[in-house]
């Protein structure tokens, strides 16, 4: 297939959302990461986003709406948590799973009762959204398992000749995924953190909110078996947390501890293996610098492959519910749970 690939101004998102409304694919910038969408109400459409990806299907999509009143067509009520969140964050990086009307078809939700909504806080996004004149299924733009998509240039290394066009809009501000957030319950719970952090949310509603305890677990993945090994108690409600996810073609190992200890067995194991003649990539962020870090881990993992970096060694950051510890899930499923204690 021979895949489009447009630049972000009216014309082009024009021509997008006719591929849309015909029941192709097209990959789009969001304010996180690039999205690789199609109609969310076409079953047809949204099977190919599967296909593209790799994806295994019982792994639920986020839909896109361009504007509040589109949520309705969605979910048969809007609570007043749900009105609360939509009035703080959106347009933003929060997915919110709600019950999902019967028009939302199962390949979209993955045969689940509920459907993870968000309005992303990018003019490409919304524009093309709003001339298709539908909501829009996007998981990231990246093929199963790899690093999400910041930049254009990833996205056209995934999936040019898999989809039908890419429109490119320079670097994502977030660079790591939206907040999930499941409203279903009395307390919400968080099922994938994300920018938008738990006391950001607690503070916009005046209630507590609960982070799956799935996403607090230690344990290591077990090759062959998925994140948390065998462990029965392992079960996290956002499906997609249990993949083996975002990983670097190079082996990768995080250091944990105090930072001056870290520091020193990073630099111990840069020198052990390149004197064994092995390519060592480092990352290593400031250590407050948490929305730096989520702008760039996914880069940094990119970029180190496309050189032939056979180890990266990445330093932890210490951070237990905010955007440090969004970015941590991320880094702990890219190295498959391979950490160093200091
Ligand atoms: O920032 C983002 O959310 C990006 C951009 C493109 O919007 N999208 C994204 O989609 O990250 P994806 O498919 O890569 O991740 C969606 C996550 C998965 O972990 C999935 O299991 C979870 O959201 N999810 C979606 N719908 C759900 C539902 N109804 N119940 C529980 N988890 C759900
Ligand atoms: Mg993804």
């Amino acid at each position: 297939m021979k895949t489009k690939i447009l630049e972000s101004n009216e014309e082009n998102i024009h021509i997008a959302a006719g591929i849309i409304r015909q029941g192709g694919l097209v990959a789009f910038p969001t304010e996180t990461v690039y999205g690789l969408g199609a109609d969310a109400l076409n079953p047809d459409a949204v099977g190919k986003v599967y296909a593209a990806k790799g994806r295994p299907s019982d792994n639920p999509m986020i839909v896109h709406i361009a504007k509040p009143e589109d949520f309705e067509k969605l979910t048969p009520s809007l609570s007043p948590v749900v009105r609360k969140l939509m009035e703080a964050f959106w347009p933003g990086p929060l997915t919110m799973v709600v019950r999902r009307k019967p028009e939302v078809p199962d390949v979209t939700t993955g045969g689940l009762d509920t459907v993870g909504v968000r309005m992303p806080d990018n003019k490409t996004a919304l524009a093309l959204i709003e001339y298709s004149g539908t909501p829009i299924a996007a998981p990231s733009a990246n093929i199963s398992g790899r690093p999400s998509p910041t930049r254009p240039g990833h996205v056209i290394h995934d999936l040019d000749g898999r989809i039908d066009a890419i429109l490119t809009g320079g670097d994502c501000r977030v660079g790591i995924e939206s907040t999930v957030l499941d409203v279903t319950t009395d307390e919400p719970v968080i099922l994938r953190p994300g920018i938008i952090t738990k006391k950001e949310l607690e503070k916009a509603l005046g209630l507590p909110v609960s982070i799956d305890p799935a996403l607090l677990q230690k344990r290591p993945a077990e090759k062959g078996k998925g994140l948390g090994g065998d462990d029965p108690e392992f079960h996290p409600k956002a499906p997609g947390m249990k993949y083996r996810h975002y990983a670097p073609k190079a082996e990768m190992v995080i250091v944990r501890g105090r930072r001056d200890a870290v520091e020193k067995e990073v630099e111990r194991l840069r020198g052990e293996n390149e004197k064994a003649g092995r390519k060592v990539g480092v990352i290593l962020f400031g250590e407050q610098a948490f929305a730096e870090a989520a702008h760039d881990f996914f880069a940094d993992l990119r970029a180190m492959d496309e050189c032939g970096t056979d180890l990266i060694i990445a330093g932890a950051l210490s951070d237990t519910d905010g955007v440090g510890f969004a970015v941590m899930n991320r880094m702990l499923k890219s190295a498959g749970y391979n950490i160093i204690e200091v």
